[in-house]
């Protein structure tokens, strides 16, 4: 049985199984070229229309150890400027509208992923998923999110992978999502995303701590305890993941940048000697300190090396007739 509902991949609820991708992806992790000709003749086109370096590498590596071809396009560098509202006049900067762009990617490619970015100035913009949902629209072909206004699949699957192999208890790990404070205004997505995946997993104790004024979206977050007191919630966690979200009610601002709110050691005494995770790139000594990522708490360059192996599993699953 698949373990994706459809052929898509863009959020949890594409997961039938989140602990069965999590299972795979440990097996490639031990045997990366055990289904080496399963995506034999295959290609996937790789459409940036935002910068990457994580994604970017790790979804070819994956493709290469399934003997797929990766083609990577910078759209947002190289290609024509897409126009992605129904019935738009397009006199303009905006040159193809997805709708004639995204068939001819259904052409040349298998399989299309995509990474977009929110503009953080519309919420209901940003949340409509305009951008991933037309491409789903009109490519006719299996769409994979590296990325979209408000989730980053690949991401928290890596993360849920990351906690099952490291955690060796017979109980649940408490795990927290920490906010961060950072210099730019960043999206709610990688927190939006982590949240719903640890939520559907049903494996944690789930604990969320930010500033008064930094709630996420509640569809996501809905199984979370949030706690502002982030002393409090560090209470006993077994994993930290910091990461920095700019408002999601009064719609992508910056209400606070107190560095109080940055992890250090001695915060993590009150820890069950905690795991840090964060999803990189990281800014250092304003995000997350220099103390944290350069000790033995630190798990981000582990997180980072097995986005190869969530993208392979669920790769794999599309690939499975
Ligand atoms: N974590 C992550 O998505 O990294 P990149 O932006 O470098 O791909």
């Amino acid at each position: 049985m698949s373990l994706l509902k459809n052929k898509n991949f863009v959020s949890a609820e594409d997961a039938t199984d989140i602990n069965g991708l999590v299972n795979i992806a440990l097996e490639y992790k031990a045997n990366p070229l055990k289904d080496k000709i399963l995506g034999d003749g295959k290609r996937i086109g790789c459409l940036f229309l935002n910068p990457s370096m994580r994604t970017r590498l790790s979804t070819q590596v994956a493709a290469r150890n399934l003997g797929m071809e990766p083609i990577i396009f910078n759209v947002g560098s190289e290609g024509w400027q897409l126009e992605f509202e129904e019935e738009a006049i397009m006199s303009g900067s905006k040159s193809e509208h997805v709708k004639d762009a995204a068939p001819i990617f259904g052409k040349y490619f298998d399989v299309l992923a995509i990474r977009t970015f929110p503009s953080l100035a519309n919420k209901e913009d940003d949340y409509s998923e305009l951008y991933i949902n037309q491409f789903i629209k009109y490519a006719g072909i299996p769409i994979v999110s590296l990325e979209s206004a408000t989730l980053h699949p690949l991401q928290s699957l890596t993360d849920i992978i990351t906690i099952q192999e490291t955690f060796k208890e017979k109980r649940k790990p408490k795990v927290v999502l920490t906010w961060a404070p950072h210099v730019k205004a960043l999206p709610q997505c990688v927190a939006n995303s982590f949240s719903q995946w640890t939520s559907q997993w049903g494996e944690a104790d789930f604990v969320i701590t930010h500033p008064e004024d930094y709630e996420l979206d509640t569809k996501f977050t809905n199984s979370a305890v949030i706690e502002h007191d982030q002393n409090k919630a560090l209470e006993g966690a077994d994993y930290v993941y910091v990461k920095n979200w700019s408002t999601y009610t009064d719609y992508g601002k910056i209400y606070c940048n107190d560095p109080e709110w940055m992890l250090t050691l001695d915060k993590l005494k009150q820890t069950n000697n905690a795991k840090v995770m964060h999803c990189l790139p990281v800014r250092r000594n304003v995000e997350l300190s220099d103390e944290i990522l350069d000790s033995s708490h630190s798990l981000v360059t582990q997180e980072a090396g097995n986005r190869v192996w969530a993208a392979q599993a669920v790769l794999s699953e599309i690939l499975k007739p």
